[in-house]
């Protein structure tokens, strides 16, 4: 008797041969983790259930399966199959990730991956799992392959490979290699230092070394269809209109003849699920609209303007500002400052619940990256880098149930959602703010004066940019009032002011962002008016991170 299939292939007591010894398999894996098969409930929408290994990559996998119209989440390697009931799951995605099968203690592959009999397609780590836990054999490669590689298909007619060019450029980035087979497995394809590039039987479990979620594999996402359609059947009917209409029998069903508060910011994400909630139950929705005393320059008119007079919204307004100042008053802890903003943001929708009468629910616009970023996809992979307030500073005690109806949509498919409902392109564009404001772009302690000089710095980098019709390019772009004074000459005089900086970025989602290469003219056009207009700022500087490894804030 073995301990468990990995360290028993791993030492070479068992191969896995044919049927008889998969079978084996799955009796160890029973043993280890009763009741690891698939349980979905009724109605579970179809999925293809990315498998997460810790890869930069994963959340980008999981992107591209729903650009292709299949619904797809991530799912922590070493979570429980139950975790999985929500879904029907149609096929599986082994992850990359940066661990070496050959380690002791390496991520393993859930035992309801085999035992559901499902198509499965192991990328990088993932196919090299694949092949070790099938009693193939991996190890480590003399020659690291990383960045571009072009790989030979020598099965063509595989339905994964079809109608891909038969020397494919694609994205390498790997040290281990299958340097043996499982038993039943054939190689399809194969580089200059892999032989076996991809992997294949005849069961539909397939893997491939390189990334095809990559931009720089540019068939890749060609080959992911085929996965999805031509070796996992999915029906790909995963559209923002399916969504709508499944969210809205979704938060029906769950609201029922209760009354919803929906905690309004004025940016997509709320207001995408304002509109949701709305269209499900109409006026059991009253909107709340926070002013936190953090926002940008004319924000608060423009947010009530939208919703009361354009979306007929119930839409209460509250001048909160001087709580969550007192609440920020020298804390300088940027952790600390979303805590508290959080808290403070809590309590003031349970105040102006209690004036509402009964209120059962309150609906927030958390999204995907939210939730994953605040290491919310329970995978132990995931670092933990800021406590994004929609997710990690709920208090406790909280007397709400929460409604998340974008908690598994990426930014893109938030806006495709919020086109379908019919919100104006102005609120559907809108580059993205976060949900403590100015206060994480304020360094150091957040006081009246600061948040005044930013606002007027930030006004001009936002009229600048829209000048410049740059608005949509960017990701986002905005200013941050550093905690340093310079010195510096205006007229005659010395001066001793502060130090703005400018942050542009691109990006697809805010997983990654670059700095944005805006014309020098621009910078010049901001930093003269900034300084010019701006008594109390002396120099600008711009902001040439990239994401990772800074942040988009800088708090
Ligand atoms: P970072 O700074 O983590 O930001 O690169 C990624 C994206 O998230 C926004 N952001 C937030 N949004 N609550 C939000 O709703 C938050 O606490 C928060 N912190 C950052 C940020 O503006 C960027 O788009």
């Amino acid at each position: 008797m073995v301990d468990s299939t990995e360290a028993a292939t791993a030492a070479g007591r068992v191969r896995i041969s044919d049927d008889r010894e998969v079978a084996t398999y799955l009796e160890i894996a029973e043993a280890r983790e009763p009741g690891r098969t698939l349980n979905p409930a009724p109605n579970a929408p179809e999925a293809v259930v990315v498998i997460d290994y810790g890869s930069q990559y994963s959340m980008l996998i999981a992107r591209r399966v729903r650009e292709a119209g299949v619904y797809s989440e991530l799912v922590a390697w070493d979570a429980p199959a139950s975790a999985l009931n929500h879904l029907r799951v149609k096929a599986f995605v082994l992850s990359g990730g940066p661990a070496s099968v050959c380690d002791p203690g390496a991520p393993t592959l859930p035992p309801y991956v085999l035992s559901a009999g499902l198509p499965v397609l192991g990328i990088c780590y993932g196919m090299q799992l694949l092949a070790h836990a099938l009693g193939g054999r991996v190890a480590p490669s003399t020659q690291r392959e990383y960045g571009h590689a072009i790989v030979n298909i020598s099965e063509p007619s595989n339905p994964l490979l079809s109608e891909l060019p038969v020397a494919m450029p694609v994205w390498m980035s790997h040290g281990d290699r299958v340097v043996e087979l499982p038993p039943g497995f054939r190689s399809i394809a194969q580089s200059d230092n892999s032989p076996v590039a991809a992997m294949a039987d005849d069961a539909g479990r397939l893997g491939i070394q390189f990334h095809p979620e990559v931009v720089h594999t540019p068939q890749g996402s060609r080959l992911l269809r085929n996965f999805l359609f031509a070796v996992a059947h999915c029906n790909g009917q995963w559209t923002a209109t399916a969504f709508v209409k499944e969210s809205i029998e979704t938060i029906r069903r769950q609201v029922g003849t209760g009354r919803v508060i929906c905690a309004l910011s004025g940016g997509v994400d709320s207001a995408v699920a304002a509109a949701l909630v709305h269209r499900a139950v109409g006026d059991q929705l009253t909107c709340i609209f926070v002013d936190n005393g953090l926002l940008r320059a004319e924000e608060p008119e423009r947010v009530v303007r939208t919703f009361r007079e354009h979306m007929s919204i119930n839409l209460r307004h509250v001048d909160a500002g001087d709580r969550f100042l007192s609440q920020l008053a020298e804390v300088t802890n940027p952790e600390t400052k979303r805590m508290r903003i959080g808290e403070t943001f809590i309590r003031v929708f349970e105040q102006e619940a209690a004036q509402l009468g009964e209120v059962n629910f309150i609906c927030q616009g958390t999204t995907y990256p939210d939730v994953i970023e605040s290491a919310g996809s329970g995978s132990g992979a995931a670092a933990k880098i800021k406590t994004h307030h929609n997710v990690g500073g709920l208090p406790k005690d909280m007397k709400l149930s929460l409604i998340e109806p974008l908690r598994n949509l990426f930014k893109d498919e938030v806006r495709r959602a919020g086109k379908e409902l019919g919100l104006p392109d102005e609120m559907v564009y809108r580059q993205p703010f976060p949900g403590p404001g100015l206060a994480i772009r304020v360094m150091g302690a957040v006081t009246r004066e600061k948040l005044a000089i930013l606002r007027a710095a930030d006004w001009v980098v936002m009229d600048e940019v829209k000048k410049a019709a740059m608005y949509y390019d960017l990701w986002q772009s905005f200013a941050v009032l550093t905690d340093t004074r310079t010195v510096g000459v205006q007229g005659d005089f010395r001066t001793y002011g502060y130090c703005v900086a400018l942050r542009c970025v691109t990006a697809e989602d805010a997983m990654t962002a670059d700095w944005a290469r805006l014309p020098y003219d621009l910078l010049a056009q901001i930093s003269s008016r900034i300084v010019n207009e701006v008594p109390e700022v002396n120099r600008v500087v711009y902001d040439i991170t990239s994401k990772p490894p800074g942040t988009i804030e800088w708090e």
